[in-house]
């Protein structure tokens, strides 16, 4: 046997050390090093039980048949999109997110609905009666969807041996464990050395898996870095508990763009698929009401309208609060600059309050101008018209800065029913507003565009 050593880890970056240190020299995290006992083989010489490796050989790039990877289609437009068009044979895919957000609930009810797939679902955090309950609530049965509990990995290959699944979905990879590591499940080198072997479990049989991930408190996918590097797909489901909307983002693809995103709604039975975000943000009816603002936004590659409120009130307590949700609070705070310098409004000695309806985090600059207006109606206790939306980036100087695909975001608008639409007045270039039934109001500072809402 082979003699046992430990090292150093930082569970921010994987870096090791062979001994403790506060501060991590590769990314300079401080106390994130913790002890781990160091395998006693390499993965790469441990034979995977009883599957037949695949013979590699090396290709010359012309002579490998090209086209498009197939894909197989999980039966829900959301993920597929996400995944780039499918789930890819051979891949490894982390879907990662907070207890209780939704993850398991996401897989189940998609391998549900797979016609003709064999799936093998490893639980290693409920037991298959709790699964059997989950499963009752959700629509759709395949008698296909083995589902077992078992946390050893060793255990889990014998069970894929003995199935020979289509798919593997692994829930969650902090639970899995190998044998011959002495460290506890959920240890960075746990989680690295499993899913290592899974990559190369998958890789050598062409069989898909889906591995589960928790997120730690700082919000990254627990367990290191390099967990993400090992993988070929990161996703990743968001939302806010207290809402019911759920965002399935895409942080790494490599078979896809990064830029996907889906929408879900967390119901009693299940998550539904939203596909026209647009209806659900703006149920609510906002005629007449000051600190409103609707803005285009594009999220991944769909334009969707988002309601954006502020409330502007005269800070009683002393200091002015800020507070922003769902938008970046240093941003909120140096839009309230412009806004103070460029337009003359004093609002240092109020309280601003942003919120952006339904729990969403937008992360698309566009919405400045919506920000910026809705701010600006509270403060005024103006209503800005409900049929009016607006898009466009705030720079430093007040100036409205162009957005990206301004013809998507007109078209959203126009579909809705928006009649007006404020856009910044460097978009216009080489643009056809000619045909639109909307009426479109360029704009090039943020004076213009308070003028055009405001009068
Ligand atoms: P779950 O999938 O267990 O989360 P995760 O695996 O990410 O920890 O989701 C659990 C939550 O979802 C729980 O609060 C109950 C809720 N839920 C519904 O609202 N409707 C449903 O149909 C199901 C199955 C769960
Ligand atoms: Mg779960």
């Amino acid at each position: 046997m082979a003699k046992e050593k430990t090292v150093y880890v930082c569970t921010n970056c994987g870096q090791d050390s062979p001994k403790w240190i506060g501060k991590c020299p590769s990314c300079g995290a401080w106390n994130t090093y913790v002890e781990e006992v160091v395998r006693k083989e390499p993965t790469d010489r441990r034979p995977i039980a009883g599957l037949q490796p695949m013979k590699s050989k090396p290709m010359v790039l012309t002579d490998i048949a090209g086209g498009d990877e197939p894909r197989i289609d999980m039966g829900d437009e959301e993920l597929n999109r996400v995944l780039g068009g499918g789930l890819v044979p051979g891949s490894l895919v982390l879907l990662g997110g907070e207890p209780g957000i939704g993850k398991s609930t996401l897989v189940l009810q998609t391998v549900l609905r797979l016609p003709d797939k064999r799936v093998l679902y490893v639980s290693g955090e409920e037991s298959v009666r709790q699964l059997k309950l989950r499963a009752d609530r959700l629509p759709h049965h395949s008698s296909d969807c083995l589902i077992v509990c078992e946390t050893s990995l060793e255990q889990i290959y014998v069970h894929i041996k003995n199935t020979q699944p289509d798919l593997v979905i692994i829930d969650s990879i902090q639970t899995i464990s190998m044998e011959n590591i002495d460290s506890s499940p959920g240890s960075l080198v746990q989680v690295r050395e499993c899913s290592a072997s899974i990559l190369k479990f998958a890789k050598e049989t062409n069989t898909p898996v889906i591995l589960i991930g928790h997120i730690n408190k700082e919000g990254s996918i627990a367990g290191p870095k390099v967990l993400e590097h090992i993988v070929d797909t990161v996703l990743q489901f968001e939302g806010d508990q207290h809402y019911m909307y759920r965002i399935l983002r895409s942080i790494k693809n490599r078979f896809g763009s990064t830029a996907e995103l889906g929408i879900y709604e967390m119901r009693q039975n299940g998550l539904r698929q939203v596909s026209n975000p647009s209806e659900l943000l703006l149920s609510q009816d906002h005629e007449g009401m000051s600190g409103v603002a609707i803005a285009s936004a594009i999220e991944g590659v769909r334009p969707f309208l988002i309601e954006t409120q502020a409330l502007v009130s005269s800070a009683v307590y002393g200091n002015p609060q800020r507070s922003a949700t769902g938008f970046d609070l240093r941003r909120m705070n140096m839009l309230l600059a412009v806004l103070e310098k460029r337009v003359g409004f004093k609002l240092g000695q109020k309280d601003v309050f942003l919120n952006i309806a339904g729990g969403l985090r937008v992360n698309d600059p566009a919405i400045d101008l919506s920000v910026i207006s809705a701010i600006l109606s509270s403060n005024m206790d103006v209503a800005i018209e409900p049929d009016t939306s607006m898009a466009g980036e705030v720079g430093l100087s007040g100036e409205i800065r162009p957005v990206n695909r301004i013809e998507q975001r007109m078209g959203e608008a126009e579909k809705l029913g928006f009649k007006r639409m404020l856009i910044p007045k460097h978009n216009l270039q080489g643009l056809d507003i000619s045909k639109l039934k909307i009426e479109i109001i360029p704009v090039r500072k943020v004076e213009e565009a308070f003028r055009a809402l405001f009068g």
